[in-house]
């Protein structure tokens, strides 16, 4: 399996060496590490140069949206040279903790949806509360990358439509929750071969860890629920997941 997000260089209680052990050992074989900030980018070059496995993705959060000069562009573009450097993430946008600078969000949201087209690299996108936003302004802007629609937050009806425009779906922690119905609904309702698994860590803990801090490790707790939900073997979850994701960011 793949944990296609996983914010491993902010996980605390393990270190890099643990968590990646720990991975291997409950079927994970590659981890791929967003960024959100400017300061992740040294971490995760470091990261992706020391560990064979670990993959990375470039890019700056909409929280984080008032981190931005445009500097970043030509940052970005040199570190992407690195063939492990995956994708652009985690970029898009967030109403959910401060509306106060939407329209700055909306701004480099665009800029980093251009640069990913430049780079031919898929987008890792966070979308919370913005659903139509996100969608108007990837349908708009994005010319040839790959839509990952990250820790996927939407209805069924907003699923399918994100399907039918070739976008992925990631599916983390979030699933297992005993009250996610809509989750689990969208889960159902979504063919596998659009879904890829992720962690989100150390956010976004599965049950039965839920309260924790979350790692690589625990994306098996999401693959065995989706296989719960979808009535399919663990084993079809894996490897299909595990196709997409490899497709999806060459890997
Ligand atoms: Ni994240």
């Amino acid at each position: 399996m793949i944990d296609t997000h996983s914010h491993i260089n902010t996980i605390l209680e393990l270190n890099t060496d643990e968590i990646l052990e720990n991975a291997k050992r409950n079927g994970i074989e590659k981890v791929i590490v967003p960024a959100a900030c400017k300061s992740d980018f040294d971490d995760i070059m470091k990261l992706i140069d020391k560990y064979e496995n670990v993959y990375g993705m470039l890019g700056i959060h909409p929280s984080e949206a008032k981190d931005w000069d445009d500097s970043i562009i030509d940052k970005i573009r040199e570190y992407s040279k690195n063939k492990k450097i995956v994708g652009i993430g985690e970029i898009g946008l967030d109403y959910y903790w401060d509306k106060s600078f939407n329209e700055l969000q909306k701004e480099i949201f665009i800029k980093q949806i251009k640069l990913a087209n430049s780079l031919n690299l898929p987008i890792d996108i966070h979308d919370r509360e913005a659903h139509k936003d996100t969608f108007d302004i990837v349908k708009k802007y994005n010319k040839n990358s790959t839509i990952i629609m990250h820790c996927f937050s939407g209805s069924v009806e907003f699923a399918k439509e994100c399907i039918k425009e070739g976008w992925y779906l990631g599916i983390g922690g979030v699933v297992t929750f005993k009250n996610a119905i809509k989750m689990k609904d969208v889960v159902k309702n979504v063919p596998i071969e659009k879904i890829i698994l992720e962690t989100d860590a150390p956010y976004l803990t599965p049950v039965p860890y839920r309260g924790k801090e979350n790692q690589p490790a625990y994306v098996k707790f999401v693959a065995e629920e989706i296989a719960k939900i979808k009535n399919i073997t663990i084993n079809d979850v894996k490897n299909i997941t595990t196709q997409n994701a490899e497709r999806i960011f060459n890997i």
